[in-house]
């Protein structure tokens, strides 16, 4: 992280602002709404800067700036729109070890400012580290969107209570108590704007829970699909999930950029295994989500792609069960239908598949355990996981049980990551192209005449009009 993020206090402290015209009067108004004392320093200003120096809310001095006016100073906004200016003032400020800001030049600043979003007291600062100012700010407009307009209310009511919910609930139940204030009725009516209807409930709710009443902390255990790798294709309750558990346990395909949206508190716990290296034995897994629930925590057992789609999802569920643990399964994106999207195939299309079958390459005992005759029937699309290493046998099986060779296929490696590799042949050359592309995976074999569709192949005339193969 190239910048520290951090909160100024300001409140009462003496801030400098050079400049007159509207880009001063921006920093202005943040300025006076973290209660700096602010002097203000230029020949000429905007009527509103004029305006708050006539009421004495500012110290506006009507003149050029003079390295005096640092003198004191607790932090420095270079904002003259004139850069030569602004520069030197920045220099100034460094030399004696000021925090300085100059206005869209991040090299001459020793502090840069977020692109924020207010609802004070919450604030929330975007930054891009300078590199993508315009992206900062279309983040901003998103999140904007997705907060209530009296989330600051709410804060400040949660502020108000603060003292009562310390002094009424013990230290073990405050969490519990708190996320059923902003999960329920009392922070729905503050945010409807029905303060004294949230005040009542509030105080009901504090003195129904008896002083020191430590509730036996009640853990929950949600199996969540976290996709097939990026972020961005979590559904909304895997990322609220993520974000809300004690403890995740998480599998080698789950990324970091979404272990990372994992509250900072939360224990992220790596319990993946890889292929010959099984770090953690499934018994020892199951028994472990086991316990941290027992032990009152909210687990989130992540898992890559769908936790039902060769995942072990069900086994973990079912031990779960045995010990009358109950747990909720989340589904998420399989890899399957994740690299199809990425590489423009259709799984099922008319006229080329009329079913998709999803099966496993992983050998057990050197080969598959496939039903080979009904796989290798054409009108089916293949979806192959863990195929990389079987790719062969998979190739020769096949083609034994009667399969075009010239059926296509694609290897979609790494789906839907940056790294995405697409590479398409047909099942015949299958083994060649593997170990020719020198593929490592995760990767997905997708095996039928859909694979003839993928993004980046000129279509054929027969392709465009796809009622050639089957009458399906
Ligand atoms: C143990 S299985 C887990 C499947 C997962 N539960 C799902 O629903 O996608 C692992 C296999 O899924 C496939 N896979 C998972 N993520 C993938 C990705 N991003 N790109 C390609 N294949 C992937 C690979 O075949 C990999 O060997």
């Amino acid at each position: 992280m190239r910048y520290y993020p951090t909160f100024f206090d300001l409140r009462d402290r003496p801030a400098l602002l050079v400049g007159g015209g509207e880009t001063a009067a921006r920093k202005l108004r943040l300025l006076r709404k973290s209660g700096a004392a602010v002097t203000l320093v230029a020949p000429e200003a905007t009527p509103e800067i004029r305006d708050l120096a006539e009421a004495g809310a500012i110290d506006w001095q009507r003149r050029g700036f003079a390295p005096g006016d640092l003198d004191g100073k607790a932090l420095v906004h270079a904002a003259s729109d004139a850069p030569e200016a602004d520069r030197a003032v920045a220099a100034a400020a460094a030399a004696r070890g000021l925090p300085v800001n100059v206005v869209d030049d991040p090299g001459a600043s020793s502090f840069i400012m977020p692109a924020i979003v207010d609802r004070d007291p919450i604030v929330i600062g975007i930054s891009s580290g300078g590199s993508a100012p315009v992206l900062a700010r279309r983040l901003r407009e998103r999140i904007e969107s997705l907060l209530p307009a009296r989330l600051g209310k709410l804060a400040a009511f949660a502020e108000r209570f603060r003292g009562a919910v310390k002094a009424t609930q013990a230290p073990a139940a405050r969490r519990g108590f708190w996320e059923r204030v902003f999960d329920g009725p009392i922070a729905r009516k503050v945010l409807a704007g029905d303060e004294q209807g949230a005040s009542e409930a509030m105080i009901s709710a504090i003195n129904r829970q008896p002083a020191n009443d430590a509730a036996p902390p009640v853990g929950a255990v949600h199996i969540v699909g976290a996709g097939p790798g990026d972020p961005d294709l979590l559904t909304l309750k895997a990322l609220r999930l993520i974000q809300d558990a004690d403890v995740i346990l998480y599998d080698k395909l789950v990324g970091p950029e979404i272990v990372e949206l994992a509250r900072r508190d939360a224990e992220r716990v790596y319990v993946g295994k890889s292929k010959g290296n099984h770090s953690l034995p499934q018994e020892r897994i199951n028994a472990l989500i086991a316990e941290r629930a027992e032990a009152g925590q909210r687990v989130v057992r992540l898992k890559g792609g769908d936790p039902f789609v060769f995942g072990r999802g069900g086994e973990e569920l079912l031990s779960l069960r045995a010990r009358g643990i109950e747990a909720e399964v989340v589904p998420g994106i399989t890899a399957a239908a994740a690299c199809a999207a990425a590489s423009g195939i259709p799984l099922t299309h008319r006229g080329l598949a009329r079913g998709v079958n999803f099966v496993t390459g992983h050998a057990e005992d050197g080969e598959p355990d496939l039903d080979w005759p009904a796989l290798a029937d054409g009108r089916q699309t293949l979806a192959i996981y863990m195929g990389v290493s079987t790719a062969g046998t998979l190739m020769r099986r096949l083609l034994e049980a009667g399969a075009e060779p010239a059926r296509p296929l694609a290897v979609i490696e790494k789906g839907t990551r940056p790294d995405q590799r697409v590479l398409t042949g047909t099942l015949g050359g299958l083994e060649a192209l593997v170990r020719e592309a020198a593929v490592e995976g995760p990767a997905m074999i997708i095996l039928g005449e859909v694979a003839a569709l993928a993004a980046g192949r000129p279509a054929t005339p027969q392709e465009a009009a796809p009622s050639r193969a089957l009458a399906l």
